[in-house]
């Protein structure tokens, strides 16, 4: 979970008298010295910032001043936001007001890195143990780009509303989910971070387990073995056959068979030469008879536990 360390009594106070904020982000260091916080905080603040979304914030966890651990137990919105006086005051001579000192969001001037050392202040570690090396971090990605705060249920943390948060950049990943065969995400049966952590992991492409194979096992148990007979692409990786998200074929198979086989057995040999792949022609009566062919034989295409299924057909 989150590494939010308890803070001593005694270091509050040298931190209030430093001038630093308890949240270690943009907020804190000589800036804060210089620029005093609003007099009254959030209520300062609400006094413009009166209505929704904005005031949502309001019911969610980051707003339990009773925490410790909380902004709204320190500076409240400009435990975020940065100390802003200047945001309090027009310019002179203009109805513009200068803009706080830490703006969120992908299209922000403030510079990704700041938003989120503000962020990670408080949420560095648990999920988020790899972000410096994760392929969001990589592609300047703020936490704000997925993460809504003010709303009274972030929609990413919600199983039916995540993935259209991620489709809003991953539109291929959109498709995919629309084909014929798919893992059930629209159901919220599973979601994208059943299989990746965003945040980064130890895996390839954010997956949450150290390999492909070990996280597919983590649900489809049965097909981890280990079995008397293996067949070997099972065992090497299952996008061989299947590919993760969606497909146009059934079972989420790349290519339907016989050509899914053919194209790692084109010269198997038959009791009788009818089922050689290297003997059929592209279309007609022996194709049709394989199309379901392969499998009515070799059913136990993840592999075999029976004595005699060398060839998967037991
Ligand atoms: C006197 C009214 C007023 C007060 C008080 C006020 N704001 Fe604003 N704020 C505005 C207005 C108006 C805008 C719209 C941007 C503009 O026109 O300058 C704005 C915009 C913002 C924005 C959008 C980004 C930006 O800066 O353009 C943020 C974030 C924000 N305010 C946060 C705060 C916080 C935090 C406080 C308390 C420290 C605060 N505001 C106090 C009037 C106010
Ligand atoms: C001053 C510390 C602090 C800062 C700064 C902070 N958070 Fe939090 N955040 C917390 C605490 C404390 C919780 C509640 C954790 C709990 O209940 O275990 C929380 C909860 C959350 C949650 C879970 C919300 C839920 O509904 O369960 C998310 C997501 C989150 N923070 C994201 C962010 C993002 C993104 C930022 C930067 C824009 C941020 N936080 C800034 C302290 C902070
Ligand atoms: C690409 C999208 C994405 C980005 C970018 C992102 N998050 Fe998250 N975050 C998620 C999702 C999805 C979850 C829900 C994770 C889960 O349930 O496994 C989550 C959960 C969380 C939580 C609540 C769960 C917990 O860890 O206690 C916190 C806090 C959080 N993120 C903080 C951050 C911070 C800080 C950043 C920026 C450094 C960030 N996130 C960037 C998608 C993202
Ligand atoms: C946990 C960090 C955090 C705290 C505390 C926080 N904000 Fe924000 N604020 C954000 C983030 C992140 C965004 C980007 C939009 C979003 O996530 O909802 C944002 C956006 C805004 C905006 C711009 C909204 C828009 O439509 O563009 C305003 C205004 C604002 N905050 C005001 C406030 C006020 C007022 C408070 C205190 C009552 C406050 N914020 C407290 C993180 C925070
Ligand atoms: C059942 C597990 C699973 C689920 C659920 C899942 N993914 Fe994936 N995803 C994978 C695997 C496995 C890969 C790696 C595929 C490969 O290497 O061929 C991957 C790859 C990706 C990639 C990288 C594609 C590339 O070509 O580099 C993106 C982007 C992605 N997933 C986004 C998502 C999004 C968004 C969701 C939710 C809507 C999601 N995934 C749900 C398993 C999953
Ligand atoms: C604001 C845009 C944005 C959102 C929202 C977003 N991503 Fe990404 N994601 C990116 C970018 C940019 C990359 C890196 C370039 C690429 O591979 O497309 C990336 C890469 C990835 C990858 C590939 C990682 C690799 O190592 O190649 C996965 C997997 C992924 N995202 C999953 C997710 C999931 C799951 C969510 C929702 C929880 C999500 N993303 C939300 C922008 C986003
Ligand atoms: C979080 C759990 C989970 C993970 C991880 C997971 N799956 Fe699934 N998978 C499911 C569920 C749930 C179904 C739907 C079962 C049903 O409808 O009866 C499913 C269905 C399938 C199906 C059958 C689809 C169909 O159309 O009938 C295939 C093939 C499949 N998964 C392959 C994989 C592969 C390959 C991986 C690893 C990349 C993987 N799964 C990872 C939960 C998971
Ligand atoms: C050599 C190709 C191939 C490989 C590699 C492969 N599969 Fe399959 N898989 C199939 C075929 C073909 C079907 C359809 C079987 C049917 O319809 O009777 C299938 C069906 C499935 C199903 C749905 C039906 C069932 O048996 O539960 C799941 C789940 C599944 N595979 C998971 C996996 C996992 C997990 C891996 C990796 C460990 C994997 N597959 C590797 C060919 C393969
Ligand atoms: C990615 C390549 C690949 C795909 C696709 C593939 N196989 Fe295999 N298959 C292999 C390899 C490699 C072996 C091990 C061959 C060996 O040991 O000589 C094997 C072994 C077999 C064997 C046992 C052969 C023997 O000599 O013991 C059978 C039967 C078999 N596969 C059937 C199938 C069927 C049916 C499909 C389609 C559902 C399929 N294979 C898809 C690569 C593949
Ligand atoms: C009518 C049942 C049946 C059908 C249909 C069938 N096979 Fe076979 N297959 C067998 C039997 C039985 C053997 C074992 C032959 C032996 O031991 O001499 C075998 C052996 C094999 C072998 C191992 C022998 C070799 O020559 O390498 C492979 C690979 C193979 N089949 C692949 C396939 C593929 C691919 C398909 C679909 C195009 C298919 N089979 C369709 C029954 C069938």
């Amino acid at each position: 979970m989150m590494k939010l360390q308890p803070i001593p009594a005694l270091a509050i106070i040298l931190y209030a008298v430093a001038g630093i904020s308890l949240a270690t982000g943009a907020a804190s260091g000589q800036e804060t010295a210089e620029k005093p916080y609003a007099a009254k905080g959030a209520q300062t603040c609400m006094e413009c910032h009166d209505e929704p979304p904005v005031t949502l914030i309001l019911h969610t966890p980051h707003a339990q001043k009773a925490d410790a651990r909380t902004p709204f137990a320190s500076h409240d919105c400009e435990t975020c936001h940065g100390a802003s006086p200047q945001h309090l005051r027009k310019e002179e001579g203009s109805d513009k007001r200068p803009p706080v000192s830490v703006k969120f969001g992908v299209k922000s001037s403030t510079p990704v890195e700041e938003q989120n050392k503000v962020c990670l202040g408080c949420h560095e570690g648990g999920l988020r143990m790899n972000w410096q090396a994760s392929a969001h971090h990589n592609a300047d990605q703020p936490c704000a780009a997925c993460h809504t705060i003010h709303a009274t249920k972030d929609p990413i943390l919600t199983r039916t509303a995540q993935a259209d948060v991620c489709f809003t950049c991953h539109v291929e990943q959109r498709a995919q989910y629309r084909q014929r065969s798919r893992h059930p995400i629209k159901e919220g049966t599973v979601i994208c971070t059943d299989c990746h952590n965003p945040h980064g992991s130890f895996g390839p492409k954010l997956l949450k387990e150290a390999s492909l194979n070990d996280l597919c096992y983590t649900c489809h148990t049965e097909k981890r073995g280990p079995f008397l007979w293996e067949h070997a692409p099972v065992r090497d990786d299952c996008t061989n056959c299947h590919t993760p998200h969606g497909s146009t074929q059934e079972r989420l198979l790349k290519v339907r068979t016989p050509y899914l086989c053919q194209e790692c057995h084109m010269e198997a040999q038959h009791p009788s030469t009818l089922y050689s792949g290297a003997s059929l022609p592209p279309t007609g009566t022996g194709e049709r008879i394989l199309a379901k062919g392969c499998l009515n034989c070799h059913n136990k295409v993840h592999g075999s536990n029976h004595p005699s299924g060398v060839r998967f057909t037991r």
